[in-house]
């Protein structure tokens, strides 16, 4: 059974790295995911892991199994989190993953084969725009150049990545999915189905498919009073329009969404007509048609209204994940095991991103279970209730059990 006071306990230690005004800003290959990651190293060494960090920044703690030479079974989420996000996102599943091994250590569980906590490196790419980072490069999926991508300062990924002591290499990280027999990851839902159901944990069936971008429109700064209407050339008023333009694409389909998360404009200036606006794309379906049928719109509306206002526009895709299908057999254990602790987990899907997408990808078989949640996600009324994380801690026990037990 897992502690639930030590559920909490690291909940409320893990939320303090990175809190301010009630949120958390944890961003990928910063000092504070590091220490993050450093806090659940201590957890786990203090019970007899052996702890190391791959060239990527991901955390690895390996407990040992009888037959080490078996292939491991991974179990684990993510640290990071977006500019001023929740407590939950990510954190919940790497601390649910130590607790269910803790628990099944307390009564004095074997492993035959072993098993390892990951806490991947930089999930959410909030600050360098390559969503999933650490787990693309273990599974050799990081987008081209992925080490000369620059955050807003300029700092490279290869340059982040040294300052936390790597190589700068993010690629080193790349692991044989062979060695992986199983992958399992346990998250917040993010969304309200399970607290609309009522039911505190849910199997997931499959992972939407993502594209992200940034759009570069570049127009001609002018001063903001001398300049007629009709002589312009503003930036951020085509943005707007492409934005528009992307709303309207994703709301023409179903379960498609599209959102332009960040907008900046140069020089930035309230006496300025725009001369440049740079924004984010991200554009997320089931289906890889309704996003490739998504874009296209978006490129004719991007062609059209650069065209019509005199704008000269380049988009930049740096990330395309296909959508996801899981493990069947993970899916069935993973429904088994919310059935030991009571629990008739409803079968959903998922519209955030998430880690499992690469191992699933790379064919590791691969399975997640959803935590119920409230408020939301990626803003700090995201919520989670402990008991909901100690019932999910037990079922994943089950599940650890039944593959490395
Ligand atoms: C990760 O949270 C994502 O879905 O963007
Ligand atoms: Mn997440
Ligand atoms: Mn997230």
């Amino acid at each position: 059974m897992s502690d639930f006071f030590r559920l909490q306990k690291r909940i409320d230690e893990l939320s303090a790295i990175g809190a301010r005004d009630g949120a958390v800003t944890r961003l990928g290959l910063t000092a504070d995911e590091q220490a993050a990651r450093d806090l659940v190293a201590s957890w786990c060494a203090a019970r007899g892991a052996q702890v190391r960090r791959d060239a990527a920044g991901n955390l690895f703690a390996r407990f040992p199994g009888e037959r080490e030479g078996d292939p491991v079974v991974l179990v684990g989420s993510h640290v990071d989190s977006v500019p001023e996000g929740g407590r939950f996102d990510g954190a919940l599943g790497v601390i649910c993953a130590v607790e269910a091994i803790e628990s099944l250590l307390d009564v004095g569980t074997r492993f035959q084969r072993p098993v390892e906590v990951v806490a991947w490196a930089d999930e959410e790419g909030a600050r360098f725009g390559i969503g999933l980072f650490g787990s693309a490069a273990a599974f050799d999926r990081l987008p081209a150049r992925a080490a000369e991508r620059a955050d807003r300062s300029g700092v490279s990924v290869a340059a982040a990545l040294r300052a936390l002591g790597e190589q700068g290499d993010p690629a080193l990280a790349r692991r044989d999915p062979r060695e992986i027999a199983a992958y399992l990851e346990l998250h917040i839902e993010q969304g309200p189905k399970l607290a609309e159901a009522n039911r505190p944990l849910g199997v997931v069936s499959d992972i939407v498919g993502i594209v992200h971008g940034r759009v570069t429109v570049k127009g001609r700064a002018d001063h903001a009073g001398a300049t007629v209407m009709t002589a312009r050339a503003d930036a951020f008023l085509g943005a707007a329009e492409m934005a528009l333009a992307l709303e309207t694409a994703a709301r023409s389909r179903e379960n498609t969404v599209g959102t332009v998360g960040e907008v900046g404009v140069r020089p930035g200036a309230k006496n300025v007509v725009p001369g440049e606006c740079v924004f984010t794309i991200d554009v997320r379906a089931p289906e890889q048609s309704r996003i490739d049928a998504v874009m296209a719109d978006f490129r004719d509306a991007v062609k059209r209204v650069s065209e019509a206002r005199g704008l000269e526009t380049s988009v930049d895709l740096f990330n395309a994940i296909p959508p996801t299908p899981l493990d069947a057999t993970m899916r069935d254990l993973f429904a088994r095991a919310a059935a030991s602790v009571g629990v008739e987990a409803p079968v959903l899907p998922s519209g955030a991103g998430h880690d499992a997408q690469n191992p699933a990808l790379a064919g590791v078989p691969t399975g997640m279970l959803f935590i119920r949640s409230t408020g939301g996600s990626h803003t700090p009324r995201e919520s989670a209730a402990t008991v909901d994380a100690a019932l999910a801690s037990d079922a994943l026990a089950f599940a650890l059990r039944r593959l490395a037990g």
